[in-house]
């Protein structure tokens, strides 16, 4: 079977990339934490929403190797926003049978952290719904190189001959082994740009970029970006499907 998505059919794989919580507060005079705290709201909506439209996975960049960089209150806003999701969420995503998974570098990450991550995959690990991925310190050129670098050692080691390196093998060694690379993309808050994430998985990707500021991103707005992608002619290199 095909892990991709034909014209037509539903993504079985939609990635976002969550953008414009700082704008859509200072547009309000408020804090940019107060656009993040929306943010987790919209996040819950679109999980809600995607469980329902029956996709088999979501990933949402929550936070990239290059937020890091951000003033450290907004840094240890966001870490605290995704402990409290995480502690508050877990349960119900449980009970409602989805699966966490989470992609990024955990090497330096804070030890209470990266249990949290560890329990909430092991709770969650049999649950066959909706797969939702959190990417957090995601970089995909820093996932690229711990990927290469791994089979650099099994070469090293005579394990891997450098000649049966292919792009599966790759793909395997990637944070998203196993998962099917997106169908869709969205990114929301009008910029259009990838921003390092999941470079080599989008190769085959449709991308939609909306206005809306992520806290505004709602059922409506999954679904719109959807039709959108159904309206695509997908043809992976190849040339489009005849009709009779
Ligand atoms: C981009 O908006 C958003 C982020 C860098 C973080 C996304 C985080 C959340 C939605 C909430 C926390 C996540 C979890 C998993 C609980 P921006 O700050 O870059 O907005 P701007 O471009 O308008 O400044």
């Amino acid at each position: 079977m095909s892990d991709r998505a034909a014209p037509d059919c539903m993504p079985r794989h939609v990635a976002i990339i969550m953008d414009g919580n700082g704008r859509w507060a200072t547009q309000r005079g408020l804090p940019r934490s107060a656009g993040h705290r929306q943010g987790v709201e919209a996040l819950r909506r679109t999980v809600r929403a995607a469980a329902d439209m029956g996709i088999s996975v979501l990933t949402l960049y929550s936070f990239s190797t290059e937020n890091w960089a951000r003033p450290q209150a907004e840094v240890r806003f966001l870490l605290e926003l995704l402990r409290r999701f995480i502690r508050t969420d877990v349960a119900d995503l449980h009970k409602s049978n989805v699966r966490i998974m989470i992609i990024g570098d955990r090497d330096g990450l804070e030890l209470s952290l990266r249990t949290m991550f560890e329990e909430a995959e092991a709770l969650t690990r049999h649950n066959t719904a909706l797969k939702l991925v959190i990417a957090f310190n995601y970089g995909s050129r820093q996932e690229i190189t711990r990927a290469v670098q791994a089979i650099a050692r099994q070469v090293a080691d005579g394990t891997l001959a450098a000649a049966d390196i292919t792009p599966a093998v790759i793909g395997a060694h990637l944070d998203t082994a196993g998962l099917p690379d997106p169908d869709l993309l969205i990114r929301t808050g009008g910029e259009q740009r990838i921003s390092n994430y999941l470079l080599w998985q989008c190769a085959y990707t449709e991308f939609v970029f909306q206005p809306e500021y992520w806290p505004e991103f709602d059922a409506h707005s999954l679904a719109r970006a959807i039709e959108t992608f159904r309206m695509r002619d997908r043809r992976f290199g190849g040339l489009k499907a005849q009709t009779a």
